[in-house]
């Protein structure tokens, strides 16, 4: 990769996976079209491709060729999209607007956005099989992928966020939620190069310390921005949580300690690294993006 700026080593990450998804998707002039269709409306062309964009940079880190992280960026990014269009269904958050487009079940309708969610979940499992790494490794990625998609993670902090809806949480409660919601699939994002290449224990600690501060602070700015995010730019709706009653970090413990939250634990998560240098300087510029993002 000819990238050396930091930004410009995000833009190849994103360019890099789009073409991966784009090649993994069914093509959508096969049946079922509909289907196909919607995976694609979902998965391609959109989103800031985060978890991939810390599966090359970790992997980069830990000296990974590129070639070799494609599916396990590509499986993490479908089953983030398979939690958004399960997350904007009328029966959860019941969202009209994701990535500037009218979300899955609007686009398409209701059981088409089921189906989708479903299919691009399984469809990450099945590409992660194909990584060219050990079987051994494999296995291991998968076992992390299906923990962190599952109720230990995202599946089960979703279930908590729709039990806590017009309720107040305890700050501890909340911020249970979004490392599930959220913070597991960042933190898998980290995980699965590590369960590649196997680095010696302290490197692994440091790279789960970071992906664990970062994981949380990532949903915390996510509700910021659902509060203070310019409408133009964000590409979903401002004030949706609010007007649902969601169970968010600034409801619970105010604008001010969410913002002071979120930048502690970006902190956190940049001096987890900082031992390694310059090698760690893409993943440490991800963390404060992350948390300075408009979108
Ligand atoms: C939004 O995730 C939902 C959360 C888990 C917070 P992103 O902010 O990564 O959404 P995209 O992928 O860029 O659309
Ligand atoms: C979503 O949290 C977490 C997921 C697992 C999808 P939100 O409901 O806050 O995400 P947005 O704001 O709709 O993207
Ligand atoms: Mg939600
Ligand atoms: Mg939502
Ligand atoms: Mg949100």
């Amino acid at each position: 990769m000819s990238a050396n700026t930091p930004d410009q080593k995000l833009a190849a990450y994103q360019a890099r996976v789009e073409t991966v998804l784009m090649q993994r998707l069914p093509p959508d002039d096969t049946v079922p079209r509909r289907l196909h269709a919607a995976m694609r409306y979902s998965a391609l062309g959109g989103g800031k491709r985060i978890r991939p964009a810390l599966v090359y940079a970790t992997g980069e880190f830990l000296g990974i060729p590129l070639a070799t992280l494609d599916t396990a960026a590509a499986a993490i990014e479908m089953i983030h999209v398979y939690s958004l269009v399960h997350d904007d269904l009328p029966a959860m958050d019941d969202d009209a607007l994701r990535r500037g487009r009218p979300t899955c079940h609007v686009a398409f309708d209701e059981a088409t956005a089921i189906l989708a969610g479903d299919a691009l979940q399984v469809l990450a499992f099945e590409i992660l099989t194909t990584t060219p790494a050990s079987a051994e490794s494999r296995v291991r990625m998968l076992q992390l992928l299906a923990v962190a998609s599952g109720t230990s993670g995202m599946a089960g902090g979703q279930a908590i966020d729709l039990e806590a809806t017009g309720r107040l949480l305890s700050v501890t409660e909340i911020e249970d939620m979004h490392l599930r919601k959220t913070g597991a699939l960042i933190e898998a994002s980290v995980a699965l190069p590590i369960a590649i290449s196997s680095p010696d224990r302290v490197t692994a600690e440091r790279l789960a310390h970071y992906a664990h501060a970062l994981g949380l602070a990532f949903q915390i700015v996510d509700d910021l921005l659902d509060v203070e995010g310019d409408p133009s730019l964000l590409g979903k709706t401002v004030g949706a949580d609010a007007a649902r009653n969601k169970p968010t970090y600034p409801a619970v413990a105010g604008l001010e300690a969410a913002r002071q939250r979120a930048s502690s634990l970006t902190d956190e998560a940049c001096a987890a690294m900082a031992p390694c240098n310059e090698s760690a300087a893409m993943l440490q510029w991800l963390a404060r993006f992350i948390t300075t993002r408009s979108n």
